[in-house]
């Protein structure tokens, strides 16, 4: 498992590089009066971060051969909606978080109104990106990525399960609100990035249901472990404020269930997503990612 993990850091890595090579040219820069709004972004967008979700477009992606300079390009739109979701999740109004990514939060770094504005303009930013028919020659394919990313960051996707995790805050989810809540503000990211590597590689039905599920239990098994971390990680590999779900009265699968049955859960989630993948005779590095989160200490 060791040498498995090793290797599976390394191939993140690679494709982080990458990414982040090709985000830094994307995000606008100027001299203007309002070039701080790009420092902001550039800011939070390409501080050190773990990139998954840019794996996971460009994993996916591979096992359709599809060119890897549309991969990158997709799974850095991901990756700048992904910023401005932290971004905007951190504000005194949302988790009121003042680090991130081992670095002071957008708004303590800039101000809030900045941080709200660095998020609006991220979002039109990556919709840019996967429009641009240099990338994507192809206007249905095109067409199709903005329409699922719309769907999974939308007021039915990301954006919905904020709401729900807010109202957590308040008054305790039940458990299927908890779920819903989970599979919506974080699950819904993972099913795009695979979904994106799909759409590229043109896959049939089957495999697009198979990468659907894998998403969809790699999600949970994410969410769930994001929350032990949160609980029982060290602040200083994770990057952000911890212990902090309890102080917001968050309701999460520990707080429902305890640690021990949150462990097994993820577990259990990993074996799904695991399993999802068997039509596929290529997916070992998929399984390897999904197995590291229960291990993973940031
Ligand atoms: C944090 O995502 C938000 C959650 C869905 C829990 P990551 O843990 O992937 O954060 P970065 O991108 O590595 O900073
Ligand atoms: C946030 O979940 C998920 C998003 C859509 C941003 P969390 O609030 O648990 O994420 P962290 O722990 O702050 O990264
Ligand atoms: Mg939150
Ligand atoms: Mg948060
Ligand atoms: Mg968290």
């Amino acid at each position: 498992m060791k040498n498995k993990v090793l290797n599976l850091k390394a191939e993140i890595d690679k494709v982080a590089i990458a990414v982040e090579r090709e985000m830094a040219k994307l995000i606008p820069s100027s001299t203007s009066e309002e070039s701080f709004l790009f420092e902001s972004m550039r800011y939070s967008s390409l501080a050190k971060a773990k990139r998954i979700r840019a794996f996971l477009v460009v994993e996916t992606a591979l096992l359709f051969d599809v060119a890897m300079s549309q991969a990158i390009k997709v799974a850095c739109a991901l990756e700048f909606i992904h910023a401005y979701s932290l971004i905007h999740d951190d504000l005194p109004a949302m988790d009121d978080a003042d680090t991130r990514r081992g670095q002071a939060s957008n708004h303590i770094k800039f101000d809030e109104a900045t941080a709200i504005l660095a998020g609006d303009a991220l979002i039109p930013l990556a919709f840019q990106i996967i429009s641009d028919p240099e990338t994507i020659p192809d206007a249905e394919m095109r067409c199709e990525l903005v329409q699922e990313l719309s769907k999974a960051i939308g007021g039915e996707g990301m954006v919905a399960g904020q709401v729900l995790d807010l109202m957590s805050d308040k008054r305790p989810l039940s458990y299927r609100t908890m779920t819903r809540m989970q599979e919506l503000k974080t699950g819904k990211m993972f099913m795009f990035a695979c979904m994106a590597g799909a759409i590229l590689g043109r896959a049939d039905l089957k495999k697009r249901k198979a990468l659907y599920e894998f998403a969809k239990s790699f999600g949970s098994a994410f969410q769930i472990t994001d929350d032990i971390l949160d609980e029982v990680g060290d602040e200083k590999l994770v990057g952000k404020p911890l212990r902090s779900d309890q102080a917001n009265k968050k309701t999460t699968f520990i707080s429902l269930f305890g640690m021990n049955q949150a462990r097994a859960e993820a577990e259990n989630c990993v074996n799904s997503a695991c399993s999802a993948l068997s039509p596929f005779k290529n997916a070992v590095t998929l399984q390897t990612l999904a197995q590291f989160l229960l291990i993973r200490t940031y």
